[in-house]
């Protein structure tokens, strides 16, 4: 599907949320050090969850290096730029250990991490040898699945129950069961799943009043990915959203979230071509170039792909990848330059490629006096290895912000929309896409948590 947008009805809404603005940085308490193991849960052990705990090991071992993790490798410069301070942000608040981190996860199909990496063909047969030992030790938990919201996929292990509300206190159970037997002090769930079905909220998803009278009566719109996030914000435990689906994006998990302090973040892990849309698109309006269209298209052959083949699925992922643009672009604003704009997204299972992605970019962009130009981009990417990544900085980041008082009860942690292409925020406030402004509001949060001052980029205390 494409869309035509038209500068009218492209207004960004008015916020309706309540704005308290916070112009110093004074944090009002300290965050609690990160002491002993931290559990991590992810639901669906595909490609980029075995992508991401295979990574994990391997750098613990020293046989390769944490590349494309903020976390890991990124520093915060803190004060004016003549002050030199730039620390490891690893070194700048407490965040887990890569050594403090434990695993466990769910899946339809039984195999451990070591056959999952396999099957899934991202790392090379040598580096999962040596991983072995480890990633054997990874097996999957019986999942919570209906083949209604999966359509191209069924396995065998499966979790059966009178209702969803007895599947949600299976998965508590085994919450419960993981933190008892890997000594984890905090957890954390992270949803690597495959894309489910496009579905809108209903009734069902208002509080959690209606949710658990939906849980009980096994109401069709609960989504088994809602179910997990049902059973980890009961159980205390944060939730990271790494699929479209709605899951967290919901009124009643935001109500659930700060009722027990467990902070949501999501959706949609922002990897290859929306990473790119969300460097260029900024840089057009910067210099107001103007935008005709903007035609994507891709090919992909891992399971990803093909489960994006089925149109219920593909639909939820669409939604995803075409908001960006009117909301970076913002055409309400900029009738001229972007009121009629033709986007399209596509995405084709193409099983030679792989996990290797490639995404193509045409972009029709028109300059002074109107005259058209065209840029092409073409990423031959890994979506795995873009994604894994980001896994791991959102399971630290996560688990810091149950840390922080300042950031546990307040639900969406709007400050990690860096990492998602469709960025949850606040009811009635629109999303920030542009992935600068996304780096400068998390790096900003940092500096604020730890009182630091925030950083402007006004700099005309360099010219006094
Ligand atoms: N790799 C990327 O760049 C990228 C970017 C954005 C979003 N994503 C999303 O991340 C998710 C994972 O991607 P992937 O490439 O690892 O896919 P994958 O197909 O390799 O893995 C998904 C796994 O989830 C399992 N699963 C499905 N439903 C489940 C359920 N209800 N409970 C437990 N397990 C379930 C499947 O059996 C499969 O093993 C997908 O939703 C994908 O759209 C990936």
């Amino acid at each position: 599907m494409a869309t035509r947008q038209k500068s009218a009805k492209s207004a960004p809404k008015a916020a309706q949320v309540e704005v308290k603005e916070k112009t110093q940085s004074k944090p009002n308490s300290t965050i609690a050090p990160a002491k002993g193991k931290l559990g991590v849960m992810i639901p669906g052990m595909g490609a980029v969850a075995t992508t991401f705990v295979a990574g994990v090991e391997a750098i613990r071992q020293g046989l390769a290096k944490p590349i494309g993790s903020l976390t890991q490798m990124g520093t915060v410069r803190l004060g004016k730029r003549t002050e030199g301070r730039s620390p490891k942000i690893k070194e700048f608040v407490p965040l887990a250990r890569l050594d403090d981190l434990v695993f466990t996860g769910w899946d339809i199909f039984e195999d451990n991490m070591y056959e999952a990496a396999s099957n899934a063909g991202v790392l090379d047969h040598r580096l999962l040898e040596q991983l072995k030992p480890f990633l054997s030790s990874v097996t999957p938990r019986a999942a919570v699945f209906d083949h209604n919201y999966v359509k191209k996929i069924d396995g065998p292990n499966v979790k059966k129950g009178k209702s969803k509300m007895d599947l949600a206190e299976q998965l508590r159970a085994d919450i419960r069961e993981f933190r008892k037997s890997s000594g984890a002090s905090r957890l954390v769930t992270m949803w690597c799943g495959s894309t489910e079905s496009y579905i809108e909220p209903t009734a069902a998803h208002q509080s959690v009043k209606a949710f658990e009278k939906g849980l009980r009566e096994s109401d069709e719109m609960i989504a088994p990915s809602m179910i997990y996030a049902y059973a980890s914000l009961m159980e205390g435990v944060p939730f990271a959203n790494g699929a479209p689906n709605l899951t967290v994006d919901l009124p009643v998990m935001l109500e659930l979230s700060r009722q027990n302090e467990a902070p949501i973040c999501g959706k949609d892990f922002k990897t290859g071509q929306t990473l790119m849309k969300t460097v260029l698109a900024p840089a057009f309006k910067a210099r107001l170039l103007g935008l005709s269209g903007w035609y994507s298209t891709n090919i992909l052959g891992n399971r990803d792909g093909e489960v994006l083949d089925d149109p219920g699925s593909f639909k939820t992922k669409e939604e995803s990848k075409l908001g960006v643009l009117e909301h970076i672009l913002q055409p309400g604003l900029y009738p001229e330059l972007y009121g009629n704009i033709f986007h399209k997204v596509r995405i084709n299972y193409y099983p030679p490629r792989g996990d290797n992605k490639e995404g193509w970019d045409n972009i029709d962009i028109f300059g002074w006096l109107g005259y058209p130009m065209q840029i092409k981009v073409d990423f031959l990417c890994r979506d795995s290895i873009l994604a894994a990544p980001i896994v791991l900085d959102l399971v630290l980041f996560v688990d810091l912000a149950q840390r922080c008082p300042e950031l546990k009860g307040i639900g969406i942690q709007e400050w990690l929309s860096f990492y998602f292409k469709s960025p949850m925020t606040a009811p009635g406030l629109y999303p920030e896409h542009d992935l600068f402004i996304q780096l400068m509001k998390l790096k900003n949060t940092l500096r604020h948590l730890k009182g630091e001052e925030l950083i402007t980029h006004l700099g005309l205390e360099y010219y006094d």
